[in-house]
């Protein structure tokens, strides 16, 4: 079930690195695209960076609005992960195409992937330099969701493989997220 997630511990829904997929909505249309370069920027105001390259359908789509989410698919949605992130949402319904569903954001336009494990509901602050130069795009996080049979107490605890998320290596190569170890600090 979805639940929401305290803004104050948002961006450890994506400290584990994994491949996510960005969605965005203005002027009647909404898309999807596949991102892997997604990190935690900041806990308090939550922050995260994302690169959303220049010419994808997705930048021009945020550019409009101003709002993005993040949802992390699971090993379960591999293939239309890797799919939405191979073509263009110019040419096609990538939601209808690939069997995406959405469920509505809480607070911004953009629209939340069914079957993912954690939804991070964004609005782009202005960082003019770096989004022209990197496409680089720095987001405050507004809400947060994740699946609690997944994320519990703040914590991800995978125990179903078709539950556990997915990093990008290249071409089509992921990995799915591993095995949960508690480091000690040395004396
Ligand atoms: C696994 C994977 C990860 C990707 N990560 C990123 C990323 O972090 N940033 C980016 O701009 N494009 C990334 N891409 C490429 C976009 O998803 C791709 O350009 C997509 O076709 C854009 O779709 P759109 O034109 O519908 O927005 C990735 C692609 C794949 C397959």
């Amino acid at each position: 079930m979805r639940v929401p997630v305290e803004l104050r511990r948002s961006v450890r829904l994506l400290n584990h690195g994994p491949t996510t997929l960005i969605t965005a909505s203005a002027g009647g249309r909404t898309n999807v695209m596949a991102a892997a370069w997604v990190m935690a920027l900041d806990f308090n105001p939550p922050k995260i960076a994302a690169v959303v390259a220049e010419g994808t359908f997705t930048r021009e789509l945020i550019d409009a609005s101003g709002e993005f989410t993040v949802s992390l698919p699971t090993l379960a949605l591999l293939d239309a992960t890797y799919t939405v992130g191979e073509c263009s949402g110019r040419d096609v319904d990538k939601f209808a195409t690939y069997g995406l569903q959405t469920t509505p954001g809480s607070v911004v336009s953009a629209p939340l992937v069914e079957g993912c494990v954690g939804w991070l509901e964004c609005r782009v602050l202005s960082e003019p330099g770096p989004q022209q130069r990197y496409d680089l795009f720095v987001a405050e996080v507004v809400a947060a969701w994740a699946d609690d049979e997944v994320f519990v107490e703040g914590d991800w605890r995978f125990t179903r493989d078709e539950h556990r998320t997915v990093h990008h290596l290249s071409r089509g190569v992921f990995f799915t997220t591993g095995q949960r170890v508690q480091a000690r600090r040395l004396p």
